[in-house]
């Protein structure tokens, strides 16, 4: 029993380090992102394996946006492309899939492979794995404080109504637990703008692996640092 407890139910991972891992080969950023996808695959298996039953991603930040053209260009391509080679293993694995992030600017095609994984993927119940996908938490508080200052403006809501459940319920992330534990590859320790909201109490480990190496036995041994993590919550 005491070891079930060590198992995080919600991982989270900031997938950082392709372009680097790239540079290092000899090879174009553009194939560190796909090396990176090997890595997905591997972690989503591992997790499962391991007992996690909700694994959130970090794919592309509402920042990204920002990048040349023909990197962004590239990150869409092989985002519509790994959605049709993935869904079938997917499925058979019983992976749910779902996307937190804005949805309005996305090309039409990238927005029906969005639509279309979560709708094939729906009936998975072993794990869900949560894409952030132009997602940013700013982004995420600020139209979630939108919604309910509407809601407020119509007499609908009272400004004393709303506690932190609420606002925990206007966030993309409604329905789905806070993360356990964060995980950012590369080195980097910071948050990029992921989860600001729900990591409050998360566990957090920056190995220096680059993405495209994280594989599953690096998986494996971050969850043997989580289960080493004492949580004490602000308590004794
Ligand atoms: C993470 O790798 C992938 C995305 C942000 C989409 P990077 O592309 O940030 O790689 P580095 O940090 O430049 O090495
Ligand atoms: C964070 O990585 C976003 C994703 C992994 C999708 P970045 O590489 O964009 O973050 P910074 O710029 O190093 O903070
Ligand atoms: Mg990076």
């Amino acid at each position: 029993m005491e070891s079930m407890k060590r198992i995080p139910h919600h991982v989270a991972i900031i997938m950082d380090g392709n372009g680097r891992w790239a540079k290092s080969h000899g090879k174009e950023r553009y194939e560190g992102h796909i090396e990176g996808v090997q890595s997905v695959r591997e972690c989503i298996k591992a997790a499962s394996r391991y007992g996690v039953r909700y694994l959130t991603l970090y794919a592309f930040s509402t920042e990204n946006w920002g990048r040349p053209q023909e990197e962004v260009d590239a990150l869409m391509e092989l985002f519509c492309k790994s959605v049709m080679a993935e869904t079938p293993e997917l499925v058979a694995q019983g992976v749910q899939v779902r996307f937190i992030g804005r949805r309005d600017r996305f090309s039409e095609k990238v927005c029906e492979h969005l639509t279309r994984i979560e709708s094939d993927t729906a009936a998975g119940q072993t794990l869900t794995l949560v894409l952030a996908f132009d997602y940013s938490s700013r982004d995420e508080i600020t139209a979630a404080v939108r919604a309910l200052a509407q809601r407020v403006a119509k007499g609908e809501l009272q400004p004393e109504e709303i506690d932190e459940p609420m606002i925990a319920r206007s966030l993309y992330t409604a329905d789905i637990p806070d993360p356990d534990f964060i995980i950012r590859t590369s080195g980097e320790c910071r948050l990029s703008n992921f989860l600001l909201w729900q990591a409050s109490y998360a566990e957090m480990y920056f190995p220096t692996t680059m993405w495209p190496d994280f594989r599953q036995d690096e998986f494996f041994e971050a969850m043997e640092v989580f289960a080493q993590r004492d949580r004490r919550y602000g308590k004794l």
